[in-house]
């Protein structure tokens, strides 16, 4: 048996009931999951791959778990698409991309080849390669490696060159990568092929300008509403005040492409996310021209699921972005609208003191809290709760700030639970918009600016939501649960 009939028959046999998991978010059927790869279209469906570990629920000798959806919302488990199985991807097939060719579906991603010296000292190498397939099945091709470390300049790194995202203009086909110069410092690099098979290095795309980060991750590089923007996941970055964290996270670089020497000319670069659990985004273009983010919703520092649960990982919810006055924003794909059920407004509430509002509880919840006005300094809204348990956002209206709070969602590990972040373009309504799937929030400040995700695993009778405040808020609320099961309307969509 291959390793990837293994894996397949393995992720057959021990697939964790759909009842365990989140309810609209992607996970692995067993094990472990991270980083998004090949996020794209393939004969008109959402393709979705990950680097995935089957047999147990952490990270391990990486294959390629697979699933696809018409919606970006449900989705269907497929068998593993790939597996460490030669001499040059032994080590790990991690992290990469995919893209429609003549051929079939092409995937490009890093073979980690695992080597020895004489003394015994173990190495391992990167280099970029290709597998095509028809959406389902996938073959290495015999001439991988086809973007060897060996084709970067000789002061570059040969053993942190990975994850690469394909991309094709008119005939050429170029690719950039991650990967560190000779100080360590975290680099895009950019190379050029007509075949897939036989490439070109380029350029250094752009590099980490003394301060973000080590080592860069997972970059994308697409065109939004006349700009174009680099995405990328630094590891060991400093904090800069409250726009960045301390550790691995993922940022935008946004700019001009100056084409002749292909380099990124940045005029300014943000956090994409101010939350505990979000890394190495990756984009696709939909046919429809929208540029949908999809991440991993874990961060490398903080594995804090229970012991028990035998899945770890989730994505976040596809978002689709917007550049728009030199603001980056993120918002849930429209088609998520669909699957929202049981709704409830309110207009102009007043909420004082501790407030719960019938029919606004549970754990799967698309809500939206407007502060119109009031009279108050602190307003929270208070999730997963209940006498023992509770995780929160609190806004203070002068600092300008929004912190979350996991201290008693459950936790049993001494992580980081709290997190600030400075509201951007405050003014004098708040829009917050709440995604909660059982194990996860993600926060949508005022329409997309400014979004924070994180987990927490609190046990699921933990569902009361409270809105607290310290004075008198006035809001709109809107509120619906999300059901996957809802039979489907063709003209709804
Ligand atoms: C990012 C990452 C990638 C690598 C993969 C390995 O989270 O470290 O750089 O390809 O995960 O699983």
């Amino acid at each position: 048996m291959t390793k990837l009939e293994k894996a397949n028959q393995y992720q057959e046999k021990h697939r964790v009931s759909k009842r365990e998991k989140p309810v609209f978010h992607v996970t692995s059927p067993t094990g472990w999951m991270n980083d998004p790869n090949g996020f794209s279209v393939y004969q008109g469906k959402v393709h979705l791959f990950y680097q995935y570990h089957p047999y147990s629920d952490e990270w391990g000798p990486m294959h390629w778990g697979h699933a696809v959806s018409d919606d970006f919302v449900k989705w269907e488990e497929l068998p593993p698409a790939l597996a460490p199985d030669t001499d040059y991807d032994g080590g790990g097939c991690f992290s990469g991309s995919a893209i429609e060719t003549d051929e079939g579906q092409a995937l490009v991603y890093t073979g980690v080849q695992e080597t020895e010296s004489e003394d015994g000292i173990k190495k391992n190498f990167q280099n970029q390669c290709l597998a095509i397939g028809d959406g389902v099945h996938y073959e290495k091709v015999r001439e991988n490696p086809v973007v060897p470390a060996a084709l970067l300049p000789e002061e570059y790194s040969r053993e942190d060159f990975r994850d690469p995202k394909i991309w094709k203009e008119k005939e050429t086909y170029y690719l950039v990568a991650g990967s560190k110069d000779a100080k360590n410092d975290g680099q895009a690099v950019l190379f050029a092929s007509e075949d897939l098979r036989h490439w070109q290095y380029l350029s250094v795309l752009a590099d980490n300008r003394g301060k973000y980060g080590k080592m860069w991750e997972c970059p994308d590089f697409f065109a939004l509403c006349g700009k174009h923007i680099l995405t990328v996941s630094p590891m060991n970055m400093q904090a800069d005040g409250k726009e960045f964290h301390n550790g691995n996270q993922s940022i935008a670089m946004i700019g001009e492409y100056d084409r002749q020497n292909y380099h990124l000319l940045e005029e300014q670069v943000v956090s994409l996310d101010y939350g505990l659990d979000f890394y190495a985004p990756q984009t696709l273009q939909t046919e429809d021209g929208r540029r949908i983010m999809i991440a991993w919703m874990q961060s490398w520092d903080m594995n804090i699921k229970p012991e028990e649960q035998k899945w770890n990982g989730m994505m976040t919810i596809p978002r689709e972005l917007e550049l728009k006055d030199d603001i980056l924003y993120q918002n849930p794909v429209k088609e998520l609208e669909y699957y929202r059920t049981e709704p409830v407004f309110y207009k102009k509430k007043e909420i004082s003191a501790t407030c719960s509002l019938p029919e606004i509880h549970g754990r799967v919840l698309d809500l939206t809290v407007e502060l119109v006005s009031g009279d108050y300094e602190k307003f929270s809204i208070i999730f997963a709760k209940n006498e023992t348990y509770e995780t929160r956002f609190q806004y203070l209206k002068s600092a300008e700030t929004i912190a979350f709070d996991r201290t008693r969602c459950g936790l049993t590990k001494d992580v980081v639970c709290r997190r600030e972040m400075k509201i951007r373009k405050a003014g004098t309504t708040l829009k917050l918009r709440l995604l909660l799937d059982k194990f996860s929030v993600e926060l949508f400040v005022n329409d997309g600016v400014q979004t924070f995700t994180s987990t927490f695993y609190t046990p699921l009778d933990a569902k009361d939501v409270i809105l607290e405040c310290d004075g008198t808020a006035v809001v709109n609320i809107e509120k619906y649960k999300i059901t996957l099961d809802r039979a489907r309307r063709e003209d709804e969509i």
